[in-house]
């Protein structure tokens, strides 16, 4: 369980309170705050930015993982670095020059990650790898929250596992789509040990509420 993280999405949280909202699921223990950055061009909505991180970073010292959906994404990696952001992770298909954008990220002092939609080959990782602090599989396509697990996606985290653990390196596997108390613990054997939870946890009211965090950790 110690291995395990759990990162509420706060795109499914109640926007008309959302410091109370991150605070719950703090409360509740949670390790990462999943923020979601979606341009309207990548994806098909539009969400937050570097603002609304500056306004929650105050509100705790739990890791802000910012998941951006963005094209072109350097420029504004260095306004989430400024804002507080911990982790910063991009689609390399939203990169021309994945290597830099990598850079560019570790050069603001944040950590880097690399995004897989559920279509986008592994072989992006070649190369690059042990640069990175963490490898997001999606296991839905971008954009929405409140999707269907797309069960190949299992396969992808297996292989995703073998290859971090070549490494020997503390590299973050994290998944994002989809995750339910039904299906939390099959990801979690399949190599996950990073768990994005966006409808799962906020609910259809969009309300934080303690018993349905509690109930995706114990599902694990
Ligand atoms: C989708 C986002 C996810 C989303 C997950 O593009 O990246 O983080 O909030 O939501 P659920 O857990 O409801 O599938
Ligand atoms: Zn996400």
């Amino acid at each position: 369980m110690a291995n395990y993280r759990i990162a509420p999405s706060i795109l499914s949280a109640n926007f008309a309170k959302l410091g109370e909202e991150i605070t719950a699921v703090i409360d509740s223990g949670a390790d990462f705050i999943h923020f979601d950055v979606m341009d309207n061009h990548y994806v098909p909505n539009l969400t937050i930015g570097p603002l609304v991180c500056e306004a929650i970073r105050p509100l705790t010292d739990a890791v802000i993982d910012v998941h951006l959906m963005v094209e072109p994404v350097d420029r504004i990696i260095p306004d989430f670095a400024k804002a507080g952001a911990n982790i910063i992770s991009f689609h390399p298909e939203a990169s021309r020059h994945i290597d830099r954008t990598i850079g560019l990220i570790k050069e603001q002092g944040c950590k880097a990650g690399m995004v897989f939609n559920p279509a986008t080959p592994l072989n992006y990782l070649d190369h690059v790898l042990e640069k990175l602090d963490l490898v997001l599989i999606m296991s839905v396509n971008p954009g929405f929250g409140g999707q269907q697990f797309i069960p190949e996606a299992l396969e992808k985290l297996k292989s995703v596992r073998k290859r971090i653990d070549e490494t020997g390196k503390n590299i973050l596997l994290e998944i994002d789509g989809g995750v339910k108390v039904d299906n939390i613990a099959e990801i979690a054997r399949a190599g996950a040990d990073t768990f994005v939870a966006g409808s799962a946890i906020y609910g259809a009211g969009r309300d934080s509420d303690p018993h349905r965090y509690d109930s995706v950790v114990a599902a694990l």
